[in-house]
């Protein structure tokens, strides 16, 4: 289908009539507000809307690229780095930077995995990661970006989980890193994350968790006595 062709106006749009125009072209999106929506909009509360939206708001302006003129940015990110340790159980040693989401981190940490391990292992000229067939597909991307070879291997047909025997057994001298997800994308369903840290252990790669979904529930889901699976 060809591209419709779009210009840009000659005169700027007058601000209500700009306003409208955007109006009507949302009437054909999706109608989150009813709640029955999956994952596309994470809504708790009109009041705790509310506040994100005056939070926003009250730094609309700055720009997080100078922590030297804007310190306030980098005392909120050095923070919630903090907090994220902590809940998600990090030594003193652990770091972390605070990314636009969940595919600029995947994208982050297998850049940082193929770096670590260019450094490590400079015998290996085509490296790989092993991932679940439930990971995120943003690792695709990484791998297309970073050269790094995607290897999926089928996740159990009974518990959806990823299959470390199955995982283990596909291991070669090019892989760098595996990966587990907590919870997947697809199905919700936690990885089994400890079976996994101890394989890429044992083996001297990395692991990477993808806590996307889960970072910010998981520890909290379990304080209110769900049982969560160690992640
Ligand atoms: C498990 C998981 N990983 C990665 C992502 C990608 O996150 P984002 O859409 O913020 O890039 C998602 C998004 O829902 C996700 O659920």
């Amino acid at each position: 289908m060809a591209r419709q062709k779009v210009i840009l106006p000659k005169e700027g749009i007058p601000r209500d009539e700009l306003l409208k125009i955007m109006g009507e072209a949302r009437k054909g999106d999706a109608n989150w507000q009813n709640g029955r929506m999956w994952s596309l909009v994470n809504r708790a509360s009109d009041e705790h809307t509310e506040l994100l939206k005056e939070v926003f708001n009250m730094f609309f302006s700055e720009n997080a690229l100078s922590p030297f003129a804007f310190p306030s940015l980098k005392k909120f990110e050095s923070e919630v780095i903090s907090m994220t340790i902590d809940l998600l159980g990090g030594n003193r040693r652990a770091c972390g930077s605070m990314t636009s989401g969940g595919t600029e981190s995947i994208l982050l940490a297998v850049k940082t995995y193929r770096d670590w391990a260019r450094d490590k292992f400079p015998e290996i000229k085509e490296p790989e990661m092993i991932l679940p067939s439930s990971a995120h597909p943003s690792f695709e991307k990484a791998a297309k970006y970073f050269d790094v070879k995607p290897i999926y291997v089928p996740v159990d047909d009974k518990s959806y989980r990823a299959d470390v025997k199955a995982m283990k057994d596909i291991l070669s001298e090019n892989t760098i890193l595996i990966v587990g997800s907590a919870p997947d994308y697809p199905r919700g369903v936690v990885d089994p994350i400890t079976e996994l840290g101890a394989l890429a252990k044992e083996s001297g790669i990395g692991m990477h968790v993808d806590a996307c979904l889960g970072g910010y529930m998981l520890p909290f889901a379990r304080k209110l006595g769900y049982n969560i699976p160690d992640f």
